[in-house]
This record gives C-alpha cells, structure tokens and sequence, in this order.
C-alpha cells in the first residue's frame, strides 16, 4: 500500500529476507571468476565493498555445466565453488548485507567452447539466437541449439533444486530465478523460441511449465520465501521474442502466486506497456522489485506511491559501491567505464572509491 512514511531508506521485509532499505544491487555478470568458474576472493571484495545496498543480487551463476555462457562466470556445482562462495557471504554478511545468489541457465546463448566435451547447447527447441556468442576465440554465431529432451528438462529442474540447496548451505541469504534476458527459462516461455508440441511447448500453460516447475522446485528446497523471480518482459536482449507478452507475462505472474515467493523483480526497458503497472497487481507474494534505467528520483517516487517495495540498480552500483549513501546525501554519482565491465581484474572493478 502506498504510504508517505515509506521511502527508499525504510526497512522492508520480503520473505525470509531483511532489508535495511530499499536500494537494492541488480544482478550483474562481471568474468571475475576464474576459468573454471570458481569464485575468486576479488568478488567477495566486490560484493562486501556492496553490503550498504538493502539487498545484493549475485551476477548469474550457473547450476550445472551445460548452464555456463560467457567466459570467467561462476558455477555452483563443484565443492571449490561452494567453498568460494561461502567466503563470499561471510564477507557480505560481516560487512552487514544480505545476499541471495541468482540462478542463470543461458540456454542458447552459449557456445560448445563453454560447455563440457565442447557440447552443443540446449534450449526449448532446436531454434538459434541471431547474435554472437564473446567466445576465448572471439565473437562467434550462436550455434542451432539441441531440443532439450523430457529427461533432460527434468534433471535440469533437479540441478536448480540442488543448486538451490546448495546455495542456501552456502550461506546465501535466498536465491533468484533467471527467467528474463533470453536464457533458458525465457526460452521455454517465448513463442518464436519454443515451437514444442509435448506439454513444455505449444500452449502458453505449456510454454509457462518449465518455468513454474523451477520455481516448484527451488521454493521446495526450504520455502518460497527464500526465493525471488526476475522477468523483463519485451527485453529484446539475446533475440528473445514473444508474439503475446502482456497476455504471457501476466498469467506467469498470476500462476506464480501458487509458490509463494519473496519477491518479483522486474526490470522495465522500452516496452509496449507499463508492465509495473500491469504485473505488479498480478502479484501476491511479499516484495515487488523494480529495476531498469532508475535514477534516485523515479525510484524514489515508485516507492513512495507503492509502485514498488524496492528499487534495484545496476550500472549506478558497479561504479558507486556505497549507493545508498550517496542517495542519503545526494552525492554526486560517479559513472561505470564500460570498457572493464567484463575484463579480469581489479581494474573498473573493486577500485571504486566510495564517497570521501
Ligand atoms: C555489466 C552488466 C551485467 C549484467 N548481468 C546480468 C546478469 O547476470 N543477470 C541479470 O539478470 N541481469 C544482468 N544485467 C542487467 C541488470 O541486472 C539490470 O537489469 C540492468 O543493468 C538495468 O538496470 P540499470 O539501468 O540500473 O543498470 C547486467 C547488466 C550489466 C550492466
């Protein structure tokens, strides 16, 4: 409900989640980790220098090999990044954060370079990404993914209630569903992607199910309050594309109603319509989340009138760690310099200097 005493520096409790205030850090990939995609001790550098933000979502993290996309990003598979991991959220929880790790299976967007034995990626259906895939070796076309089979769709659900598991053993604060941007989850529910004819496809009921079975699933693990989705309807990122997205989106959120979730996240780009406007009624879980190209002011109006419980940040976070504080004080932002957004190292990374 709307109310004037709530502002971007109130508490808010979202589930089993505690935030501090209402500035919460996006997901956001950053190749820090190293070849094998095991986390490294810069990261937790990164995320604690991130604690002040009321809520830090993780960069994707893949929860099983054929679910690994991009150069240096992290996996929750192997014990050697279970034990990274957890150095991570004793350092952000030290520094005072609450942090839940996001679960991202890129699907298409993937390329056999990443993938174990140099396998062909999967997806919904036998369908390619137009675009690129930033390989060791270069820019190369997306390959014609390979139609995930029944057995596979459901050993993979398995993988995301493990990694689920695993991630909350870890000491991760709850986990979020990646189910926008074109990945594998977004690929079973948009039309041009999925041309199934068995019950993950065809139907939109059918197109939601892998979606609603990952969300069963994680929320299986300990309940759905330690657990948050992210939709970007219309994102037309990775070449994903729907031919109904208000109707799809709006039955997703409804059905998701069932797993009782923490949060929606949903981060608006150019779309058709409002879909805060539209999704946000839809939805009955604790917290709604509102992200994409916020500044302080347009956040600070959304949860001042209840158009969302949170704002969530990106861009402004990888280059102003204590974002929060700057908002408090009306500092000045410092902008990102995009060319290290995705290179090793410190550099554009953990040397950000927070506010003197
Ligand atoms: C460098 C970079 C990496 C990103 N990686 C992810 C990601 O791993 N998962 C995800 O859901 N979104 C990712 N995003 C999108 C952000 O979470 C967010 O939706 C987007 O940046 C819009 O918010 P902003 O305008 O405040 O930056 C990424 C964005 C950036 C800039």
């Amino acid at each position: 409900m709307p109310s004037k005493d709530v502002d971007l520096f109130s508490r808010l409790y979202a589930g089993a989640l505690d935030l501090k205030n209402r500035v919460v850090m996006a997901p956001m990939t950053r190749g820090r980790a190293a070849d094998d995609g095991t986390p490294t001790e810069l990261m937790a550098e990164y995320y604690a220098q991130r604690a002040s933000a009321g809520l830090i979502i993780t960069e994707g993290v893949y929860p099983c090999d054929m679910g690994k996309g991009y150069l240096r990003t992290p996996g929750i598979c192997t014990d050697e990044q279970v034990d990274a991991w957890r150095q991570i959220t004793d350092a952000v929880h030290a520094a005072g954060g609450v942090i839940v790790m996001q679960l991202m299976h890129a699907g298409r967007i993937s390329d056999p370079s990443f993938l174990p034995g140099g396998a062909t990626p999967v997806s919904a259906s036998a369908v390619p990404a137009r675009g690129e895939s930033l390989t060791d070796a270069g820019p190369k076309p997306f390959v014609t993914p390979r139609a995930m089979t029944i057995d596979e769709i459901e050993e993979v659900i398995e993988d995301y209630r493990t990694a689920t598991a695993t991630a909350l053993f870890a000491g991760f604060d709850g986990v979020e569903l990646h189910a926008a941007s074109g990945y594998l989850p977004e690929q079973f529910l948009c039309s041009r992607s999925n041309l199934r004819d068995d019950e993950y496809g065809g139907s939109l009921e059918n197109r939601a199910r892998f979606i609603l079975e990952l969300a069963d699933a994680m929320a299986s693990v300990r309940s759905g309050d330690y657990i948050g989705i992210k939709l970007a309807p219309e994102m037309v990122f990775n070449d994903i594309a729907d031919d109904t997205p208000q109707d799809t989106y709006s039955y997703l959120v409804e059905q998701l109603n069932d797993y009782r979730l923490a949060y929606l996240h949903v981060a608006q780009f150019e779309a058709s319509t409002d879909y805060h406007e539209l999704l946000r009624p839809l939805f009955r879980g604790d917290a709604y989340l509102a992200g994409g190209n916020l500044t302080q002011a347009s956040a600070e109006e959304m949860v001042r009138s209840g158009r969302a419980d949170a704002a969530v940040f990106g861009n402004a976070f990888i280059s102003n760690p204590d974002l929060p504080e700057r908002f408090r004080h009306n500092a000045p932002l410092t902008e990102p310099d995009r060319d290290t957004f995705y290179t090793p190292g410190p550099k554009g990374y953990t040397d950000y200097p927070p506010m003197s």
